[in-house]
């Protein structure tokens, strides 16, 4: 599997960011070892598809409705991304599943209608402190997976990513040691396995919370970790390019 880093910008950006972002990453896209990544906010889709048009760097969003389409104000569709070039959609992002109460259910009809339109969803994992200290991750973690993947079919499920993100680690500078996150990215292999041999071999399972420079490169040495979902070092040009040059 090839590297794969995505930005997630979070609710960052501005026309005027967002284009001299945009335009430092693609001038020395070229250096990555690896394929790149952002997914920005819903309202910015456009000016970064067109920003990004034959750059090499993908273009992704951060949600999409769990609907298809009707009266659902404030929502995204999938199609609606996909119409703007979208080719990835974060779904069960831990800020979502706290601040908008959305539920593993939810999460997975997101999934869902993201493949359906042709995305492939980046679905997000990750137990609390509480629950890691608590000696629960693996049951969590178990819990969260399950619901989407009983909702796939074994053959759909070789079109998803998978990001383990330890909810204690998203922005606050704690990492997970490369042996704690390969621990949890070798059991989520093994789920994907046990639904399909060959979704095991092509999933991509990408690490977040607090991927920076200095600790990118220990963590990407891991043979289950695939690539980073960046959050605050996504949004400076020269980090997000130096993290994906650690290979
Ligand atoms: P930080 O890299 O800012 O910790 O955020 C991680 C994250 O939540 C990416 O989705």
């Amino acid at each position: 599997r090839r590297k794969l880093f995505v930005g997630n910008w979070k609710m960052h950006g501005s026309l005027v960011a967002n284009g001299s972002l945009l335009r430092d990453l693609k001038a020395a896209a070229w250096e990555a070892q690896g394929d790149l990544a952002v997914c920005v906010p819903a309202c910015y889709l456009a000016q970064c598809s067109e920003i990004l048009i034959r750059s090499g760097i993908a273009l992704g969003a951060q949600d999409v409705s769990s609907h298809t389409t009707g009266a659902y104000t404030g929502e995204v569709s999938a199609r609606m991304l996909q119409d703007f070039g979208c080719k990835y959609v974060i779904v069960g992002h831990s800020e979502r599943r706290e601040y908008h109460g959305e539920t593993d259910e939810e999460i997975a009809h997101k999934a869902q209608r993201a493949m359906a339109a042709g995305l492939t969803p980046i679905v997000c994992v990750g137990e609390t402190l509480a629950e890691r200290e608590a000696g629960r991750t693996r049951e969590v973690i178990n819990m969260q997976m399950d619901a989407f993947l009983s909702v796939l079919e074994p053959e759909e499920t070789n079109d998803l990513i998978v990001a383990y993100e330890p909810i204690w680690a998203i922005g606050t500078g704690m990492t997970a040691t490369p042996e704690m996150a390969q621990e949890v990215h070798a059991m989520l292999r093994e789920k994907l396995v046990e639904k399909s041999a060959e979704a095991g071999e092509l999933v991509h399972i990408l690490y977040g919370g607090s991927m920076r420079p200095k600790n990118a490169r220990e963590l990407l040495q891991m043979p289950d970790i695939d690539g980073g979902l960046i959050g605050g070092a996504s949004l400076i040009a020269a980090d997000f390019l130096a993290i994906a040059k650690s290979v």
